[in-house]
């Protein structure tokens, strides 16, 4: 579970400063489906990187499983964010030289999987998203859902206890998002993953079991 306390994040550019976060106290219980939802520049990315251990606070806690993510090691951090983390990207992220299945094995590298494994675990992952005979092509060659498709066997593939997803559907057209909201609801909950997504899509944050609302780096009501 996650227990945020007092999280600030400020940015300094030159003279200019700004207040990314000013203050966010929230509790995540594990297997909580949870949207964060807010106008742009609201801090949501902010955010989702601080749960992530992405970016460190300038203030307050961050506590996933009681381990301050804020005071670790660079090196400690890394760590968690390959055992425990999960991320999906509006951008997809992949990288394009690299065939479906080589994306999703190279989140099996960090932990010391074995290639044999690596294989067969990134093909389960892959046919668990509805991918298994896309295999063998490169970002390129796939539409922006199946490309996503493999954002999400990545992320999934090394069995996060979370994921995190920035506006993931944010780059694809409304019949697209709704099968790629219900590839990642179904895995979710097969696998009883805390799942915390970043909207700006009313009609995702409508149907959120919970939903929090982030203006100007603060939780207000929703
Ligand atoms: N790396 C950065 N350097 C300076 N300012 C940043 C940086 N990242 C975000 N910000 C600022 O922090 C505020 C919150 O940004 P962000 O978390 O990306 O909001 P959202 O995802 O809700 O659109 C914005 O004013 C943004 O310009
Ligand atoms: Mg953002």
């Amino acid at each position: 579970m996650y227990e945020l306390t007092g999280v600030t994040r400020r940015y300094t550019r030159g003279k200019g400063v700004v207040d990314a976060l000013a203050g966010v106290d929230l509790t995540i219980a594990d297997g909580d489906r949870l949207v964060i939802q807010g106008p742009t520049g609201g801090g949501k990315s902010t955010l989702l990187q601080m749960l992530g251990g992405l970016d460190r606070p300038t203030s307050g806690s961050v506590l996933l499983d009681g381990v301050d993510l804020a005071q670790l090691s660079e090196a400690r951090l890394t760590k968690v964010r390959s055992e425990k983390i999960g991320f999906v990207f509006q951008s997809f992220n992949l990288i394009p030289t690299l065939t479906a299945q080589e994306n999703v094995e190279t989140a099996l590298v960090p932990l010391g999987v074995k290639p044999r494994e690596r294989r067969e675990r990134a093909a389960e992952a892959l046919a668990s998203v509805g991918l298994g005979e896309r295999r063998g092509h490169v970002p390129g060659e796939l539409s922006g859902g199946q490309q996503q498709r493999v954002a999400i066997a990545r992320a999934l593939v090394k069995e996060p206890k979370v994921l995190l997803a920035d506006e993931p559907t944010g780059n694809l057209d409304e019949s697209t998002r709704d099968e790629i909201m219900d590839v990642l609801e179904t895995r979710c909950k097969e696998h009883g993953l805390t799942f915390v997504m970043v909207t700006h899509d009313s009609h995702l944050a409508r149907q959120a079991p919970r939903l929090v609302t982030l203006r100007k780096g603060a939780l207000v009501p929703s």
